[in-house]
């Protein structure tokens, strides 16, 4: 089956980004990523409501919203009100997480937990029935354009068979340094969704470029 593809916009022209939405909404893209960061829980800032709302304005497709921000669950309704259809928060700034998801779901939104590379697929046991997609880092977050970490392969695989075991029906979505080289790979071992940055935006076809991560697979 092919995955949801949602290039994430960091690496877009931000100049230009009605037309980079525009070019989004043209294409095969199904979701749009967005990376909010807040210079805490990662190294860098991105972009916040404002944003999000003009995005909203012009996006035909839903918008997938990645929070690596500190105590997400200040924000829930905010970023609800601003156009978030997808939210995901990071597993490792939640203290009561299981509450920030619920409040994630009853705004009506897919909620997804993100995990970074060093946190192991384990500590998802109690929540993995509760959401709809986690979020596996594949790089460290906070930048666009970084290298694959190839360990990823056999977390998602791990992963796979984790969700699979708990039956649960959450989806697998990878972020970070997704190439059409890797992409059919961790299709393979068992990925949903594949957000990618750089390889759209880097590309002197973008909306071609998306087509392939897309039918590749
Ligand atoms: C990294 C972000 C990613 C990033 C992906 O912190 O969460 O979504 O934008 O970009 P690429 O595909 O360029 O690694
Ligand atoms: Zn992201």
């Amino acid at each position: 089956m092919s995955p949801i593809i949602a290039p994430s916009i960091l690496s877009s022209d931000f100049a230009n980004l009605e037309k980079e939405i525009k070019m989004l909404n043209k294409s095969k893209a199904d979701w749009i990523h967005l990376d909010i960061m807040d210079g805490c829980f990662v190294p860098n800032i991105t972009f916040g409501m404002p944003v999000i709302r003009a995005i909203k304005r012009v996006a035909q497709k839903p918008l997938d919203v990645h929070l690596m921000i500190e105590k997400p669950e200040r924000y829930i309704a905010d970023f609800k009100k601003a156009g978030a259809d997808c939210l995901s928060v990071h597993w490792e700034v939640c203290t009561h997480l299981h509450r920030t998801i619920n409040q994630i779901k009853e705004l009506d939104m897919l909620a997804g937990v993100a995990i970074n590379p060093h946190t192991p697929v384990s500590f998802l046991e109690d929540i993995i029935c509760d959401v709809d997609f986690v979020v596996l880092m594949s790089v460290n977050p906070g930048f666009g354009g970084q290298r694959f970490i190839p360990n990823s392969i056999k977390r998602t695989k791990e992963l796979r068979k984790f969700i699979n075991k708990h039956k649960s029906n959450a989806m697998i979505e990878i972020d970070g340094g997704v190439d059409l080289e890797n992409a059919p790979i961790l299709v393979d071992a068992g990925a949903d969704i594949l957000v990618a940055g750089n390889t759209v935006f880097g590309a002197e076809y973008p909306m071609e470029t998306i087509k392939k991560l897309k039918v590749n697979n």
